[in-house]
């Protein structure tokens, strides 16, 4: 006899503020098509770029807030367990993400951050100006880091990293280009690893299992 393989797809919340390239990169991700679903994309800013991405996907798309119609951030657990999702991603949300839904999505909510962590990390540092925090220190290697997400800014667990050469660079500007282009390899990655449950949290490391 055949055993028949299920494949269960995940269902993905992402969360973004910008312009949305991660979020494109996941849905250009041939690995991902069969492994996930994006059931929402959610942001602080209705009239973010990354909205129009998801649009042109046909995702659908949520805006946080206080105001009538947007979804209130004490609710938002309640919103993600109607939509069963079993994976958040911020893909450059910068808005704390409310600490009970942390607790209840434990283990479930990755975060890429465009430095090696621990370095250059915490509050401000964003976008470009963790850019130009590595350029200023000169440090000569950059990367990519994607960790789990815990009540502060950039300091949960390290799932996976990839360094970047930025030995011979100009600018910041510079370095977040070349960056940019490894969190599109990087992040597709670990959701894959994520979907396959591949990823192991053994006593205080995480495994990623090839
Ligand atoms: C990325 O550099 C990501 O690492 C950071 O915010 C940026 C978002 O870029 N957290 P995009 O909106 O995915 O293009």
């Amino acid at each position: 006899m055949y055993k028949q393989l299920i494949t269960i797809v995940l269902k993905v919340a992402v969360f973004v503020s910008g312009r949305g390239s991660n979020l494109k990169a996941i849905l250009n991700s041939p690995q991902l098509k069969k492994l996930i679903v994006i059931k929402a994309v959610i942001s602080d800013k209705a009239d973010c770029p990354a909205f129009k991405i998801a649009e042109d996907n046909s995702i659908k798309t949520f805006c946080l807030g206080k105001k009538e119609g947007l979804i209130r951030y004490p609710e938002l657990a309640e919103f993600l367990y109607s939509l069963d999702i079993g994976l958040i991603v911020l893909a450059g949300f910068l808005k704390m993400i409310p600490e009970n839904v942390i607790k209840k999505f434990k283990n479930r909510i990755i975060n890429i951050h465009p430095a090696l962590l621990p370095s250059f990390s915490g509050k401000g540092m964003y976008g470009i100006n963790v850019h130009k925090a590595v350029f200023n220190s000169s440090a000569q290697v950059s990367g990519v880091t994607v960790h789990f997400v815990d009540e502060t800014y950039d300091t949960g667990k390290i799932i996976a990293q990839k360094c970047v050469d930025i030995s011979d660079v100009a600018s910041a500007e510079e370095i977040a280009e070349r960056v940019l282009t490894t969190e599109h390899q990087l992040l597709p990655y670990v959701i894959e690893k994520f979907a396959l449950n591949k990823i192991r949290i053994e006593d205080s490391r995480v495994r990623v299992i090839e």
